[in-house]
This record gives C-alpha cells, structure tokens and sequence, in this order.
C-alpha cells in the first residue's frame, strides 16, 4: 500500500523527503524502508506503540543517532531536495536547521540569558546587542518574554517545568531553525502547560516545519495536519490527521488509536 498521497497534501511545499530509508543499531533492524514527504508549515504527528522506531526515526533527521556507536544507515533523507546523509554535510550546520526538543526539559544550571543565547556564542555570534536582540526574539516567539524581561540573570532551573520546556524551545528558535522536531514534549507536564505548549507549537507553524512524537492520541488529533502511524520499523499509514483518526485505511491504525494495539 502507498503510504501517502501527494494530494493530500495541497498547496504545501515539500520540506523533508524521506526515500527507502533504513537504520541499523549494529544488526538490530530499527527502520525499514520508510518513504515519507514531510511538508512546510505545517505540524506532522509520529504516532505508534513503543519501540516502534518514533524516536529513532525523529533523530535521523538531524542526524543525532550519528552519536550513536554500531548505528548505519541506507536510503536518503533529503532537506529541501539535499541528502543530509552525504558525507560532506557539515552536521553542526544541520542541527541548527533542524533543532529539536526532548521529553524533559533540557536546561543547563545558567542564566535565562545564557540558556536562550548558548547556541548563537556556539555558532560564533560574540555581539552583545546581537545576542540581545536573539534572546528578546527567541523568548517572545515562546511567549516568555513580558514575564522574564526582566529576570534574564535568574537561574533558568528556578523556572516551573512548563516554562522550563518553553525556554527550551526559545534555544531551539535561537538560531532560526526551519524544522523544530519534538520528542513527546510534553510527556513530563500537567495538562494546563501541556495545552501551553500545544498552543505555542500551533502558532509556531506558521514559520517552521514541525514533527512531534507523541503517545497521546488526543494531542495527536488536536495539534498536527498531518499524522504518521509506524508499527515495528514501518511507516503503516500517512496521511491528513482527521482522515487517520476517521477513517484509517490500515486495521492495524485503527486498531493502534482506538487503543486495542498497544
Ligand atoms: N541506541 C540504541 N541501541 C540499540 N537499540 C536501540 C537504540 N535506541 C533504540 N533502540 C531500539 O530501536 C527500537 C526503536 O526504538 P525507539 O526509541 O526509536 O522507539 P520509540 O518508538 O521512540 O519508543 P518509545 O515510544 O518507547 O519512546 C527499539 O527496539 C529500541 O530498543
Ligand atoms: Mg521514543
């Protein structure tokens, strides 16, 4: 079965295309040859059960599970029609056009400043007003700006675990990602900070192209365009959320989201 259909996507520019990719932990199978278009501006939801190959399909889009000892890969992942698998990509290059967001809030023991503008000094900028400007842009994109205007100095650790997650996105933004990939952002956070930041990613859209891995069906449904189901390495079905959630072509898919698959 094809697992999407170019139309469904609409007028929506391709941004990430994913051609007969493979990976390998050592001779552990991870993923099998998965086909994908991930469009811009746009919100695609990873969804299946675990150990399916959610996370490890996210890092291979910037590249992360390079980290990882034995890890092999074959097949193209392609960024704007380039093979970021090729071995002349600069991968510090990449992460910064594709910037990601874990299930924990990953802040370092620094200032508020220091946490949104570690990534610009990483990247060279030593410009004082530049990284003013960075950090003022990055926080307003998250909505944090008017309530820590004025407490830049404080220790970014003394923040609630919702803002914690916020700030962590502002790193992200800081050096102007155009895809921003999720881990279940919001996994470890109360309902009220989770809608927080569904809300913050439904705005966010607007200027990146985001993938969110999540175990939650409902925020599946809410927050993305577009939903993937993968089950043992494979990508089962792809298509519009309201269709995969309607009517899901795959009885596996239907029978992952109306939780008889687990
Ligand atoms: N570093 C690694 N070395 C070896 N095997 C790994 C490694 N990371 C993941 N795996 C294996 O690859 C498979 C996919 O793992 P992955 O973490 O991508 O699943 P997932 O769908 O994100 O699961 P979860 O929902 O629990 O987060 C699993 O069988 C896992 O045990
Ligand atoms: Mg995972």
């Amino acid at each position: 079965m094809e697992t999407y259909r170019s139309q469904d996507f609409g007028d929506k520019a391709e941004k990430i295309r994913v051609e007969k990719f493979n990976l390998y932990y050592g001779n552990f199978h991870a993923l099998k040859d998965i086909d994908a278009v991930i469009v811009e501006n746009a919100i695609t939801a990873v969804i299946g059960p675990s150990g399916c190959g959610k996370s490890t399909f996210l890092r291979s889009i910037n590249r992360m599970n390079d980290t990882v000892e034995g890890v092999s890969t074959t097949g193209r992942i392609l960024l704007d029609g380039e093979d970021i698998y090729r071995p002349d990509v600069d991968v510090t290059w990449l992460r910064s056009k594709v910037g990601m967001v874990f299930q924990r809030p990953v802040v370092f023991p620094l200032s508020v400043f220091d946490n949104v503008a570690c990534a610009p000094r990483l990247q060279g900028t030593t410009d004082r007003a530049e990284l003013v400007d960075i950090v003022e842009r990055s926080l307003d994109a998250v909505g944090l700006w008017d309530q820590l205007k004025h407490k830049l100095k404080e220790p970014a650790l003394s923040l609630s675990l919702g803002d914690q997650q916020k700030l962590c996105i502002a790193r992200a933004i800081s050096v102007e990602p155009e895809v921003i990939l999720f881990d279940e952002p919001c996994s470890a956070l109360d309902p009220v900070n989770t809608l927080k930041i569904e809300e913050l990613m439904w705005g966010l859209r607007e200027h990146y192209t985001i993938v969110i891995v999540t175990h939650n069906m409902q925020q599946a449904a809410r927050v993305s365009d577009y939903t993937m189901f993968m089950l043992d390495g494979r990508l089962i079905e792809y298509g519009p959320t309201s269709s995969i959630f309607t009517k899901p072509q795959d009885p596996r898919t239907e029978k992952y989201i109306t939780g008889k698959l687990v």
